[in-house]
């Protein structure tokens, strides 16, 4: 198996070339790092977490068209022509279908315990400091504003709703990166989320702060 991933490093690393920052190689090896870190505190299949971990942003729909399958189509084909076999293959897939955070809705009630150590890696990557510059970079990317005090959040989107959603980046906050902590399933995960999160909260508090400030800063009307 050492191979197996050494290999789907490669391969991820190649497929990601030239990604959107916040979805690129790095964004998957924090998440593979983390994931490995929390499935030492939990009795699970390890194999089956990293090769989710590696492959869980090998096509994300949001920059190939909406395409749900493709990424599933991809990772199908790679992991058979590393003749992983079917059990694991399907666990694997079947992570990739619903970590998503959009899916959440769609998602089986009783989660397995390798989706649910990904599912943590990921929205920990949400989360924090990079959780921050990832937010910004997707908004840069898509040229959003970074805040208008006239757009408040759109709390309880269903999945078509966020994905359409052009709101600003600091909304973005309100509607997932906030709500992240309370949904980590492991203790680990939990546990590490609690600083990022209050580090967030810190971040908004300031940004608040000199915006006020600047608004303060204006010439009167007349
Ligand atoms: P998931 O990967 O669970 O499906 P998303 O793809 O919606 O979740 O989000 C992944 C990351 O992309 C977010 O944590 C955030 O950094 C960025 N992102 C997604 N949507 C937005 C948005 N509307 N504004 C700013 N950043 C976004
Ligand atoms: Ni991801």
């Amino acid at each position: 198996m050492t191979n197996v991933i050494a290999n789907t490093v490669n391969f991820v690393k190649k497929t990601l070339h030239g990604a959107e920052a916040g979805h690129d190689w790095f964004h998957t090896e924090r998440v593979w790092k983390l994931a490995n870190q929390i499935a030492r505190t939990e009795d699970c299949n390890q194999t089956v977490v990293q090769l989710a971990a590696l492959l869980h942003d090998i096509a994300d729909p949001k920059f190939h068209n909406g395409d749900e399958n493709l990424a599933l189509q991809i990772s199908r084909d790679f992991l058979e022509s590393e003749a992983v076999n079917d059990t694991i293959t399907e666990q694997v897939l079947f992570i990739i279908k619903h970590l998503s955070f959009k899916n959440r809705g769609d998602a089986p009630a009783e989660l397995p315990l390798e989706l649910k150590i990904v599912q943590d890696a990921d929205r920990l990557d949400a989360i924090g400091a990079i959780g921050i510059a990832r937010t910004f970079n997707f908004g840069g990317y898509k040229n959003n504003l970074m805040y208008d005090p006239d757009i408040p959040p759109k709390l309880n989107m269903d999945k078509e709703a966020y994905k359409k959603s052009n709101g600003t980046t600091i909304n973005h906050f309100y509607e997932k990166l906030l709500l992240l902590k309370d949904l980590m399933h492991t203790q680990k995960a939990r546990s590490m989320a609690e600083e990022r999160h209050a580090f967030m909260q810190t971040f908004l508090h300031q940004f608040y702060k000199e915006w006020s400030v600047a608004e303060a800063g204006q010439p009167a009307d007349n």
